[in-house]
């Protein structure tokens, strides 16, 4: 550190701690204050090593001061969750930690569910693994291990995890059927499907996505058209190289996890999921159990399910934050829950064919 941060750093502790204490202290209570300078100064050093570690700069020392505020406020969060002893997954204070809930909100998620009439319209479709026994089945289902997984992915700062939760998919099914593994363009999706409610880094759905791929009779890979991470407009050239190509989708009956393992066993599928609660958004390990709401924002990949030593049962999930989030990009989701499933993981799975 050097000497003038480290004198930058006196600053914010000493101005901290004049805020807190405009009055006189009797003795005894010096002591309290004190402490709360020492907890204040470490978490001043903890939000630093936290810049450090996640390569964060900003602009001036306000900036620097509010995000403290705000990072301050997720690592209680955190800690206190971690400290209570009775989850079954541990948060991280990750590349999230100074934003606020509606910055991640905005930047970070990106699933746009549509207006209900329609979505009901859209149930009672044909589920082809309606007969499939479960019985038959794998007791533990992980499509990386086959193969049929890309690495983990990073959707930056754009709404679009419906084109990474739907590329995912159809990057399985493009591999369960030709034998090949090719990364896939979410950034043609992002451009070119203005279909349904898909609108690029301003949200979208999977199932609208699948529909465009199948119209346009197949999807660009992920070098032939790469990822920007903005909005841009369509490039026809790149897109017509076609790497892969669906014929329709289908929707998971909905709230029925037997259905959802039928169709997962089989191959990968997307999942909207409420990923904007602490539970979820400062995921670090373990199997997520259900410290979330079920409103949906936000999609991911089942792409296995299984037992973990516990016991517990979960789903493996591969999310688009990168690798440093959860485990190595992936989340484990409790399985087998009644109803909506853990953060309405059940409610709107839907898969390529
Ligand atoms: C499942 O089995 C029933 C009864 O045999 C049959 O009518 C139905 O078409 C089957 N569904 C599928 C998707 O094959």
């Amino acid at each position: 550190m050097s000497v003038s941060r480290f004198v930058l750093t006196v600053l914010v502790v000493a101005s901290v701690c004049t805020a807190a204490a405009p009055r006189a202290l009797a003795v005894r209570e010096l002591a309290g204050e004190e402490e709360s300078a020492a907890v204040a100064a470490a978490m001043v050093s903890r939000h630093e090593k936290w810049m450090a570690e996640h390569g964060r700069t900003y602009t001036d020392e306000a900036e620097k001061a509010r995000r403290l505020e705000i990072f301050r406020a997720n690592a209680e969060f955190i800690d206190s969750f971690n400290d209570a002893g009775k989850h079954s997954h541990r948060l991280a204070t990750n590349r999230f930690a100074d934003l606020t809930d509606e910055e991640f909100r905005a930047a970070r998620t990106g699933f746009r569910p549509r207006p209900a009439p329609a979505a009901a319209a859209g149930s009672g479709g044909r589920f082809r693994y309606e007969n499939f026994s479960l019985a038959d089945a794998a007791q533990s289902v992980d499509w990386r291990a086959m193969g049929a997984v890309t690495g983990v992915k990073d959707q930056g700062e754009c709404g679009c995890c419906w084109a990474f939760s739907a590329v995912a998919a159809v990057e399985g099914l493009n591999k369960i059927r030709t034998g090949r593994l090719v990364s896939l363009s979410e950034q043609e999706l992002v451009d070119c499907d203005v279909n349904g409610e898909d609108q690029g880094c301003e949200g979208g759905l999977m199932d609208d996505a699948f529909q465009f791929i199948e119209r346009r009779g197949g999807l660009a890979s992920e070098s032939g058209y790469p990822y920007q991470g903005d909005d841009g407009s369509c490039r026809s050239s790149a897109a017509a190289a076609r790497a892969a190509s669906i014929r329709g989708h289908e929707d998971v009956p909905r709230n029925n996890e037997a259905a959802l393992a039928a169709a997962v066993a089989n191959q990968p599928v997307s999942v909207a999921i409420n990923g904007e609660d602490y539970a979820f958004r400062f995921y670090d390990s373990g199997v997520l159990g259900g410290e979330c709401g079920t409103d949906l924002n936000h999609a991911i990949t089942a792409v296995g399910y299984g037992t973990a030593a516990d016991g517990s049962k979960y789903w493996l999930m591969k999310n688009s934050w990168g690798t440093s989030w959860g485990e190595g990009g992936y989340v484990r989701i409790r399985r087998g829950v009644r109803g909506e499933g853990v953060c309405g993981l059940a409610k709107l799975p839907s898969y390529p064919v």
